[in-house]
């Protein structure tokens, strides 16, 4: 079973944004079946990297409609993404220097860590950039 299942709890009602949170589920579920069919490092790497990229992408998605509409919340919300990227950049490190695995501890970060991001922080915007007519 998917670590994270995606349902309509999860939907901010922007339909480009809804779209990159399923990618971002879509990949943490991906990382999860690699890692517990014991794939090795190269192709945990792999995914690991492909993860760090597209969140990128997205958080620059989200972050260019917060200046576009002039989103209240924009500081706090975009030190959120800060600080996911800071800590999933430092276990990329370890990861790649073999200081750190991949375990059941930093999969239920990750997911814990998107489900409530969005359900909790994104959600925040989701009726803001309605009104501004981003569906
Ligand atoms: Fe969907 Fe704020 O990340």
């Amino acid at each position: 079973m998917a670590l994270i299942q995606w349902d309509s709890s999860f939907s901010v009602k922007v339909a480009e944004i809804d779209r990159q949170h399923q990618k971002l589920v879509f990949m943490v579920n991906e990382l999860n079946d690699a890692m517990k069919q014991g794939k090795g490092k190269d192709v945990l790497g792999g995914i690991v990297k492909g993860l760090i990229t597209y969140t990128g992408t997205h958080f620059n998605t989200e972050e260019k409609y917060f200046h576009r509409f002039g989103y209240p919340e924009i500081d706090s919300h975009k030190k959120e993404h800060a600080a996911f990227v800071k800590k999933v950049s430092e276990f990329k490190d370890g990861f790649e220097k073999g200081t750190l695995g991949l375990s059941v501890e930093v999969m239920t970060f990750l997911s814990d860590w998107l489900k409530n991001h969005i359900k909790v922080t994104d959600m925040k915007y989701s009726q803001f950039f309605n009104e501004k007519g981003l569906k």
